[in-house]
């Protein structure tokens, strides 16, 4: 007989578990979406932070041994969901800028208030005067509230640095957070993010800069995964993108793009052509671009807030790229000037309203999906055995709320690695 692994946690009682297992270890895409696993009256078991045991209470409590030391957790008809995957974030910043949210709400157009001296230009300022240990500390608290709304692996970019040093000062603050933190966290250089103030009449200089002194240095320190560029009119072309992104290749940094979100500008198919991980915003990407990336197998990463929070009632075509068979994802973008939601609860209500996903398409792509985006689905993303058990334990009985009921942190209680989260944590040191 096989033996039994002793359980260190058992949690029952779940109205819908919702485990969001598949057979296959793939994507979920088109019809896909909307299978999300759902076990009545479901129960599972954990031992050393992994999932050891996933079904009825019967099943659970056969395939398992309890001991005098098992927690038992009966959640009394109440719903679990895997912890919320945001792959798309750029947590690292010194302040909001709130003089231009009133702009942006009274109309002013955005190539406006970055003649002002605002956008991405004033983040950088921002952050260039703010040391690190000040950095540090502030993106832990807003890591901290994305936590205690269900976040349990986020990615977080750097770019508000655009040199060699703060560039290096937001990636080491991300480092820091990952080594301290029990979630799973993932680091992104966006060094091609905007030109830097100082190189706006040598932009071949700081694409240079970008090849052949950030991109190795952020390598040989191993202070990310991926390598991501702003492929947009005033931003970077198509041509300084798909260089940069080759040399994050041969550095061994995975490609990503920020692509086609004010203007088409070919991003989409572009992921394709140097095979992206994902390509990211996609609210301007064409038919050509859509189909490109289902047939490369090119993550579509949807943003929701930041069409919220621009705000613009124009969003990416989510229903369309399903229809295609694109591969897709939900995440917050969280930045202090888009998309000022660390909330992934409020991510998949926008994406329900805005983009007509259903309840259950925008679940699967805020957790199953987003995993393999970070490459993390062998570890995060489903409630299956031999994954981290990082679950939510919601309000209500059924998960619908989680969009239905917007606005509100729908999120009772935080589990990760199968150890609950302290709500009031704020302050480690
Ligand atoms: O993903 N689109 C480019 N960058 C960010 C916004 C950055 C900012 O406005 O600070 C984004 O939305
Ligand atoms: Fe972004």
């Amino acid at each position: 007989m096989s033996q039994r692994l002793t359980a260190d946690l058992i949690v029952t009682g779940a109205a819908q578990l919702v485990t969001m297992a598949k057979s296959e270890r793939v994507p979920r895409i088109g019809p896909e979406l909307r299978e999300l696993s759902i076990v009545r009256d479901g129960s599972f078991a954990v031992a050393n932070g992994r999932i050891i045991a996933v079904g009825s209470r019967d099943h659970v409590f056969a395939a398992v041994s309890a001991s005098a030391q098992t927690r038992k957790l009966d959640v009394a008809g109440g719903v679990i969901i895997p912890g919320f995957v945001d792959c798309h974030t750029h947590t690292v910043f010194a302040e909001y800028r709130l003089d231009e949210y009133e702009w942006r709400v009274a109309g002013t157009p955005y190539a406006e208030i970055a003649a002002r001296g605002g956008g991405i230009a004033k983040s950088v300022e921002h952050l260039r005067a703010t040391p690190q240990s000040t950095l540090l500390e502030r993106t832990r608290q807003r890591v901290y509230s994305a936590i205690r709304h269900g976040t349990t692996t986020i990615e977080i970019k750097s770019g508000y640095g655009l040199s060699l040093e703060h560039e290096l000062k937001q990636l080491r603050v991300v480092r820091q957070l990952r080594d301290e933190l029990p979630i799973q966290v993932v680091a992104t250089f966006l060094g091609a993010h905007a030109i830097p103030p100082e190189a706006r009449s040598d932009r071949e200089g700081y694409v240079q800069a970008l090849i052949h002194e950030m991109i190795p240095a952020v390598a040989a320190e191993g202070l990310a995964e991926f390598n991501d560029v702003f492929c947009e009119v005033g931003a970077f072309s198509r041509e300084e993108t798909e260089r940069i992104l080759r040399s994050g290749q041969r550095a061994g940094l995975k490609a990503r793009i920020h692509a086609d979100e004010l203007t088409d500008t070919g991003g989409a198919e572009l992921a394709a052509t140097v095979g992206a991980v994902s390509a990211d915003h996609l609210k301007k990407t064409n038919d050509q671009g859509i189909d490109r990336m289902a047939k490369a197998g090119v993550f579509g990463v949807l943003l929701p807030g930041t069409s919220f929070g621009l705000p613009s009632l124009d969003f990416a075509p989510a229903l369309k790229m399903v229809e295609a068979g694109v591969r897709l994802a939900l995440a917050s973008d969280f930045n202090p000037g888009s998309s000022t939601s660390e909330s992934m609860p409020m991510m998949t209500s926008i994406a329900c309203s805005h983009m007509r996903l259903s309840p259950a398409e925008a679940l699967s792509m805020a957790t199953y999906n987003p995993a393999f985006v970070l490459g993390r689905e062998n570890e995060v993303g489903s409630i299956e055995i031999g994954k981290r058990a990082d679950f939510l334990v919601l309000d209500g009985q059924d998960y619908r709320e989680v969009m239905n009921h917007f606005g509100v942190n729908p999120v009772a209680r935080v589990f990760v690695s199968g150890r609950e989260w302290d709500r009031t944590e704020r302050h480690r040191e």
